[in-house]
């Protein structure tokens, strides 16, 4: 059976990978069946968009298919960036390193520690566009100084106090022991399994 991951984000997709690994289930990437789609992510939830997403590529593609939404919540700015936090900085071209200038950019002068909850909705739909969703978080908090070169987004600048490190400074297999799109996907496996064994 193949399950397709909606995402363009390598990062993500190798997150997946190794966070679903089931013997008989292929995971593959809309770049892989040639499919290129851009999903307005206009819903008022991370639940919505993540819906919004998994039915958009499982009708082009007609697959079982996984969806994520995530963002990062810091305390201090009233839960923002939060569903926002990849338009983060409103600049046609902006990087994850100008996005991550930015957060800190707001954060100066705040008293620390700079508490701040990653979170993930998973929305996987089948062909018959019927949703099961899950959500995982991750708590941490920023830190002004970048430090690490793994993963993606705002890793380089989310602390996790109990590790000692961000979470650009663990590995993928490290990063899915803790993260919130590990746990989501983790809440998600056993609707995943169901499909498998009906196939
Ligand atoms: P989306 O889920 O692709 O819409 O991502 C929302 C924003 O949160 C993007 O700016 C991502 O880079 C960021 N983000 C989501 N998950 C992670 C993560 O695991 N690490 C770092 N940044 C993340």
């Amino acid at each position: 059976m193949k399950l397709l991951i909606a995402t363009s984000n390598p990062g993500k997709m190798h997150e997946f990978r190794l966070l679903i690994d089931l013997p008989e289930l292929e995971l593959v990437a809309p770049s892989e069946i040639g499919l290129k789609l851009e999903v307005e992510e206009n819903g008022a939830t991370y639940a919505e968009n993540a819906a919004l997403k998994g039915r958009a590529f499982s009708s082009a593609s007609g697959m079982l298919t996984l969806a994520d939404d995530s963002g990062l919540e810091v305390e201090a700015l009233g839960g923002l960036p939060g569903l926002r936090s990849a338009r983060f900085v409103n600049e046609a071209g902006a990087t994850d390193a100008d996005r991550r200038r930015f957060l800190v950019a707001h954060l100066n002068g705040r008293l620390r520690p700079w508490t701040a909850r990653f979170r993930c909705v998973v929305a996987l739909v089948d062909s018959q566009g019927k949703v099961d969703l899950a959500e995982g978080v991750c708590d941490g908090e920023i830190v002004p100084q970048e430090r690490g070169v793994n993963g993606f987004g705002y890793d380089p600048v989310f602390w996790i106090p109990g590790l000692g490190k961000t979470t650009a400074e663990l590995d993928t297999i490290q990063k899915n022991q803790i993260s919130h799109r590990a746990r989501a996907v983790r809440a998600i496996l056993p609707k995943i399994q169901e499909h498998l064994s009906k196939s």
